[in-house]
């Protein structure tokens, strides 16, 4: 199923994740449940890992975006295949050292840092921050200083490169909250100030183009874009900088018709252009860093849900109402996202039914999709989506105070809780 070896239909027609039943998982935690294959996991790690290899010797690093899916155990796994981690906030970062990640291993993004999130990071010995704007770099510069600490910095740049994604999830043209533009010149400026700032060590440049994108041309005329800057910054700074890190993006396959190429095609057609651009203008091939999230989580997900009401309009549509929706899931609603589904306890069983698949919050918009091709629907069913290990539960709610479902991870056919699921007492913790 969408090309995952990890996902089975076994002899009962149930649905199997790594070898787990996902009719007995849900029995045994509950629903909903994300569900991931850990096996899966950290295969894509190590298929990161060995195409940096091959593609740059060794000179490079791949981080986990963990804004994709964070909890203890992802940061714990991804350090053990090798990688590196990127944080966007104080409470990713945490979450990181939590799992007893070296802080030289952490990258610290975001386009409005706080001052006690920047203080926390100088505190932990984080190894590298990625400076968004001029304000920041001031501020980091004063922290470090009062800290007694010299802090490593990439600049983010907008390369001003279009990528055909989402508008929500395009990050490198101009119009972006992120970063420093380079037709302004604000980024020649920014890397001026921070060569200049005492407490501050100029490492490099950062870029990341959006997300999901399934298109080879944009990655692989990023490194040119960046890399002229570099000259640029030779000239003006008479040094080269060490480190190009060219952030996540890579597209994964939602449904059928998407066809996304592999990781590694991606990454060599990315490495021949840096390496081409790099002789083109006589620079060294820079340390190069890669941030995928989406493409290493993602697929290896499921999220097991129990259908309640089936609501037929003839002539209009079927409402099947799931126990989860946009609390676990909001990407319909963000972004219209498209998503594979079935009945996981009939799941041989053919697809001859189209429904709308509705969440039970007191939201006409909460929906996980329309237009699903699926198994007949009943009461009672337990449906699955697939695809859903990236960006569901790092950006779940508790609109309508429905808790958050637990994670369970399965490898090697073993299934275990790396989440637990949310209790009403969680909900009211916090209420005075
Ligand atoms: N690096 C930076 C600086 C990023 O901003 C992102 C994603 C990544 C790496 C990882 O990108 P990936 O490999 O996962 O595409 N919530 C949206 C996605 C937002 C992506 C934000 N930045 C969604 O659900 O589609």
């Amino acid at each position: 199923m969408l090309g995952q070896n990890f996902l089975q239909v076994n002899a009962q027609g149930h649905l199997t994740v790594g070898g787990a039943d996902t009719v007995e998982l849900a029995a045994k935690y509950g629903t909903p449940l994300y569900v991931m294959s850990e096996d899966a996991i950290r295969e894509n790690c190590r298929r990161y890992v060995r195409s940096m290899q091959s593609c740059y010797n060794g000179r490079g690093r791949v981080l986990y975006a963990s804004k994709a899916f964070c909890c203890k155990e992802i940061c714990r796994i991804a350090v053990s295949e090798g990688l590196g981690l990127d944080v966007v906030s104080g409470g990713e970062l945490y979450t990181a050292l939590a799992a007893g990640a070296d802080p030289e291993l952490l990258y610290f993004h975001g386009n409005n840092k706080t001052d006690e999130e920047l203080a926390f990071a100088v505190r932990a010995g984080v190894g590298t921050v990625i400076a968004d704007n001029l304000p920041e770099l001031r501020r980091l510069d004063a922290i470090a200083g009062a800290a007694g600490k010299t802090v490593r910095v990439l600049l983010r740049v907008k390369p001003g490169v279009e990528a055909h994604t989402h508008q929500y999830i395009r990050t490198g043209q101009i119009d972006s909250k992120f970063g420093f533009a380079l037709e302004t010149g604000e980024a020649m400026e920014a890397a001026v100030a921070a060569e200049k700032a005492p407490n501050l060590e100029l490492d490099g440049l950062h870029c990341h183009i959006g997300s999901q994108i399934f298109e080879t041309e944009p990655f692989v005329h990023t490194p040119e874009v960046m890399m002229g800057f570099m000259k640029q910054l030779r000239d003006r700074l008479g040094r080269e900088l060490r480190v190009l890190n060219l952030g996540g993006g890579f597209g994964i396959k939602y449904t059928e018709e998407h066809d996304p190429r592999p990781y590694e095609a991606y990454m060599e057609s990315v490495s021949a252009s840096l390496k081409a651009v790099c002789e083109k203008l006589g620079m060294q091939l820079p340390f190069v860093c890669i941030e995928p999230g989406r493409s290493i989580v993602g697929p290896a997900g499921i999220t097991l849900y129990t259908a309640g009401s089936v609501k037929e309009i003839p002539g209009v549509r079927t409402y099947v109402g799931i126990d989860g929706g946009m609390t676990d899931n909001p990407r319909y609603a963000l972004y219209k996202s498209e998503y594979t589904v079935l009945a996981a306890n009939r799941a041989g069983e053919p697809k001859d039914a189209v429904i709308t698949l509705a969440g039970r919050c007191c939201e006409s918009g909460d929906l996980i999709g329309e237009n699903l091709p699926i198994q007949k629907p009943r009461e009672g069913d337990i449906v699955a989506v697939l695809a859903t290990g990236a960006y569901n539960y790092s950006m779940a709610s508790n609109y309508n105070r429905v808790p958050r479902p637990a994670v369970v991870f399965v490898r090697d056919g073993e299934p275990r809780v790396v989440v637990r699921r949310e209790t009403y007492e969680d909900l009211t913790a916090l209420d005075e």
